[in-house]
């Protein structure tokens, strides 16, 4: 039943990625992060159209360190000839001497309490990392595109009134304080994609997500769904941080995905996007709220913020999608409670998260 979930989520990506998606074929695609909760669906969505779509299959190299990644029966393709699964550090040069048409770099540590925990490696993957694909990319005179993943939090705090937050808004970020690991080096990141694509003529694209949620989330990920929804199936009261006035859009894998792939594949060179569902904002003691509806004999409680939890978070977060729409025709279709009530019935049957 679980495994079913992933199956449909997967096909459903495929599907509404439409015929774009045949520019993949016969091509080879290395994924950075390919063992990380997007890194599986991206494998895991080149796998299906290898299956059901292509005519001539593309060949995925998932490249990943295993800082935070994991392997996970639902994404398991080690069987097969079209997706090679290598360890490797982007840190450093991957030593990769065949020809590869799409990069794109999903490495990282995306979790608060992991880029809290490994500061250093958070600011590694992104600016070394980057800049190590991007030379890799540079001696491929066939690339047709590469993807950096940013994120929101590029946006730091942003001024209320530049919320929900266009991709024209520059930020309000600390360089020193508890999340400047993550901000600033997915900032700089983002500088150094765009200083390829001007100097080199590089086809760099960056994508900046909003809170994507779904199944392949481990309950040891530390951010805000998987821990909710392990604290509520294991009948612990939800643990609401600080006063829970904190918002959050909340974006289903399905949509994320299908937006990720599209920036990749029509995304305009040297530019970034927005990708997220600015209809889902909610507030953690409202998100919490929806946990002991969703899941019965659930409770919740408000505590302070934890130690392991790096402070300054933003207090508000809402993206404008219009760039996404106009460019990409990018549309996100599912709502909370529905991505929230398939992600719960995923987690149920997932042995980490029941105690
Ligand atoms: N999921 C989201 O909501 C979200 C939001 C904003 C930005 N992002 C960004 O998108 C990317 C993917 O996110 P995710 O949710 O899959 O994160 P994740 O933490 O689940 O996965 C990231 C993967 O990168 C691997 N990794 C880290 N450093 C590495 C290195 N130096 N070399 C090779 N592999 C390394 C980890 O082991 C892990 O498997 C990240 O860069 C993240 O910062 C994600």
């Amino acid at each position: 039943m679980s495994e079913k979930i992933v199956k449909e989520d997967i096909a459903s990506i495929a599907k509404a990625l439409g015929k774009d998606v045949e520019r993949f074929a016969g091509k080879t695609i290395l994924i950075s992060g390919g063992a990380g909760f997007l890194g599986k669906y991206l494998v895991g969505v080149l796998a299906y159209l290898n299956d059901h779509v292509l005519k001539t299959p593309c060949r995925v190299i998932s490249v990943d360190n295993f800082i935070t990644g994991t392997q996970h029966p639902h994404f398991d393709y080690s069987h097969r000839e079209d997706i090679l699964n290598v360890w490797g550090d982007v840190s450093q040069p991957l030593p990769v001497r065949e020809d590869i048409h799409f990069i794109v770099h999903a490495a990282g540590l995306a979790s608060p309490v992991y880029y809290k925990k490994y500061p250093l490696e958070t600011i590694e993957s992104a600016i070394s990392g980057v800049k190590n694909l991007l030379e890799l990319g540079k001696k491929n005179k066939g690339l047709e595109g590469f993807l950096f993943f940013s994120s929101s939090e590029i946006y730091g705090d942003p001024d209320p009134k530049a919320i929900p937050t266009p991709e024209t808004y520059h930020g309000y970020v600390s360089s020193v304080g508890p999340r400047a690991c993550y901000d600033e080096s997915k900032r700089l990141g983002e500088t150094i994609a765009t200083i390829y694509e001007e100097q080199f003529d590089m086809p760099t694209r960056i994508v900046r997500p909003f809170n994507v949620f779904g199944p392949g989330m481990g309950h040891l990920d530390h951010r805000v769904i998987p821990m909710f929804t392990y604290q509520a199936l294991n009948k612990k009261p939800i643990s609401v941080h600080g006063d829970g006035a904190q918002t959050r859009t909340f974006c289903y894998i399905t949509d994320a995905m299908t937006g990720f792939l599209q920036v990749l594949l029509k995304g305009k060179n040297g530019e970034a996007y927005n990708i997220g569902n600015s209809s889902n904002e909610i507030a953690m003691h409202d998100l919490a709220k929806l946990f002991t509806e969703i899941v019965p004999g659930a409770s919740m409680k408000m505590i302070p913020y934890p130690d392991t939890y790096p402070a300054g978070e933003p207090l508000r977060r809402c993206p404008d999608l219009t760039k996404a729409v106009t460019d990409l025709s990018y549309a996100y279709q599912v709502d909370l409670k529905s991505g929230l009530d398939r992600f719960v019935a995923w987690a149920r049957k997932e042995p980490g998260y029941i105690d």
